[in-house]
C-alpha cells in the first residue's frame, strides 16, 4: 500500500505520520528520513516505510538505491513529497492525503475537511 502526503513545507506531513505510528503503538522516535533514505517501523507483522523525497530529484538515484522494491512489496509506504521527478511512475494505491500550510489548529482542520472532497 502507498499513502502519499502532499502539502507545503511545514504543513504537518511528518506530524501526521508520527500520529499514525503512535496510534499503532510505535514507541520509537519518528523523525523525517534523510540518510538513510527510509525509516522502517515494524508493527506486529506489518512493515511501515517512511520516505521523504523533498531533496530527491533523480530517478536513477531511486533505482540505484533499490527503493522500487519497497513500493512493490507487502509493506505500507508513507511518502512525503511524492511529486518529485523520481516518483512519477509510482501511483498511490490509497487516496493521497492532502495537507496545506496553516498556522492555526482550527484553520488546519477546516482545510483538511475541505480537501477530502477533492480526492
Ligand atoms: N495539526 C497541527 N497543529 C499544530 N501544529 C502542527 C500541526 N501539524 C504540524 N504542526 C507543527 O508544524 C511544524 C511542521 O510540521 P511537520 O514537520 O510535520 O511538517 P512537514 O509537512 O512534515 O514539513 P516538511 O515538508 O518540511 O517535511 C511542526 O512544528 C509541527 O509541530
Ligand atoms: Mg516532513
Amino acid at each position: 500500500m502507498r499513502i502519499y502526503l502532499r502539502g507545503d513545507l511545514g504543513s504537518g506531513k511528518t506530524t501526521l505520520i508520527r500520529g499514525l505510528l503512535r496510534a499503532l503503538g510505535v514507541k520509537d522516535t519518528v523523525k523525517s528520513p534523510s540518510y538513510p533514505l527510509v525509516e522502517l517501523y515494524v508493527v506486529s507483522r506489518l512493515n511501515l516505510y517512511h520516505f521523504d523525497f523533498y531533496r530527491f530529484l533523480d530517478a536513477h538515484e531511486f533505482d540505484d538505491a533499490g527503493l522500487a522494491d519497497y513500493f512493490h512489496g507487502e509493506g505500507v509506504c508513507l511518502v512525503e513529497w511524492p511529486n518529485g521527478q523520481a516518483m512519477p511512475f509510482l501511483h498511490p494505491t490509497l487516496s493521497s492525503v492532502w495537507l496545506i500550510q496553516a498556522q492555526e489548529r482550527n484553520q488546519r482542520e477546516r482545510h483538511l475537511a475541505q480537501r477530502e472532497s477533492d480526492v
